[in-house]
């Protein structure tokens, strides 16, 4: 064994005095992915189930994440916890699982996003010149993550970002480049942005530039961490890549990451065969409803006679009646939809209860538990 080893060593050895003369680009093997926030936005379906962890095309919408960076080569995973950090401990594990390392930190109270970052790195390999991926844990992504790592490596930068191109940049942040993709400025939103590209939420930092971060305290990467780098003159990389893109913070978004990974626009291990729809265990469908437009239907979900639904996530144990009506919407846990109600762009929280003939459209928000009787609420005369 011991001799085995030794000569290993040597043949390593041997072998990169001839290779070519510069050292080679490194490999990011690490990660650190935040995902300590309370997902306020997407409340109630957040109320028992951190954001990340919400089911998104019939798995945890961080298993998509993960496993991308897994085909990227990294293979351990720092996740940065605070808000019901067992959920994801549950879930994930030791991470074997995703052929990943997977560590946890948890932040008793948040300490923000670059507070998380500097809080997780204590986990990471403490070479300073290691590449570290950081991802925030809400987003769905198709970009080339080799293709950010080669960008940074090639300019030497601190850190490197993700910057996507948006035709609205009114209600984001911008952050402007030179021609040599160099980060110019963070500017805050604002009616004319001078920029229409705006920070995704993936970066690749230097190894020894997160140590810059004060430790213990609340930091934003985005308002404190950038802005103080550009500041002190560091190089701070913008990397725009056009692929599919989407921040799964509002119902909205939610809906539509979940049918776009069900339909294959955005394609993911996990979701081995794209459809019109993706039926988990136990789902019954009857044979005359209509579901399509990537809708997940959760195992043990039952769906009546008549009904349609149509880009929507069903999830488990919830029950839709006869002939109702169910489009752009999340029906929570074990929720119950009554006969003939319409949902369009609704969120209907755990076990809560929508009775029959109600009319619920784009924002509105049922809580958990909660339970709405027979007729109770429409937004049009025609009942
Ligand atoms: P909203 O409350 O709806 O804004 O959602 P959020 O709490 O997830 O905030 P936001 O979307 O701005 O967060 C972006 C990413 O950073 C998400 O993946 C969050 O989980 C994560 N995040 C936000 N705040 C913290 C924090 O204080 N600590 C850690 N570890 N992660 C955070």
């Amino acid at each position: 064994m011991g001799r085995t080893s030794v000569a290993g060593v040597a043949r390593v050895g041997r072998q990169s005095q001839r290779s070519a003369p510069g050292p080679l680009p490194r490999v990011a093997d690490e990660a650190i992915v935040l995902v300590g926030g309370q997902g306020t936005r997407l409340r109630p379906l957040t109320a028992n189930i951190p954001k990340p962890m919400l089911p998104c095309a019939g798995v945890p919408l961080l298993s998509h994440q993960l496993l991308r960076l897994r085909q990227a080569g990294v293979r351990h995973v720092v996740l940065a916890t605070s808000y019901r950090p067992e959920v994801f401990t549950t879930y994930f594990g030791d991470g074997a699982r995703l052929g990943l390392r997977i560590s946890y930190v948890t932040e008793v109270d948040p300490l923000g996003t670059g507070g998380g970052i500097r809080n997780a790195a204590g986990w990471l390999d403490p070479d300073p010149e290691a590449p570290v991926f950081v991802l925030n844990g809400d987003v769905l992504s198709g970009h080339d993550l080799t293709g950010q790592l080669a960008a940074h490596a090639a300019a030497g930068a601190e850190v490197t970002l993700h910057l996507v191109r948006v035709p609205d940049p009114r209600a984001f942040g911008c952050v402007p480049t030179t021609g040599s993709g160099r980060v110019t400025a963070f500017l805050e939103k604002c009616p004319d942005p001078v920029s229409d590209q705006i920070n995704a939420g993936c970066y690749i930092f230097r190894r020894g530039t997160i140590e810059q971060i004060p430790a213990q305290r609340v930091v934003s990467v985005e308002r404190d961490t950038f802005p103080g780098l550009l500041a002190s003159g560091a190089t701070v990389l913008g990397h725009v890549d056009s692929s599919y893109w989407l921040d799964l913070g509002t119902p909205a978004a939610f809906v539509q990451g979940s049918a776009d990974l069900v339909r294959g626009v955005l394609p993911s291990v996990a979701v081995p065969e794209p459809g019109p729809a993706l039926l988990l265990p136990g789902a019954r469908v009857a044979p005359d409803a209509v579901v399509d437009g990537g809708t997940t239907v959760g195992a043990d979900v039952t769906i009546g006679a008549g009904a349609t639904v149509s880009g929507s996530v069903l999830l488990d144990g919830c029950r839709i009646g006869a002939c109702a009506r169910v489009r752009d919407s999340v029906v929570g846990l074990k929720a119950r939809i009554g006969e003939r109600t319409a949902l369009t762009g609704a969120v209907v929280g755990d076990s809560a209860r929508v009775g029959a003939d109600n009319e619920l459209i784009v924002g509105a928000r049922v809580w958990t538990d909660a339970v709405i009787a027979d007729g109770a609420i429409r937004f049009s005369a025609d009942c």
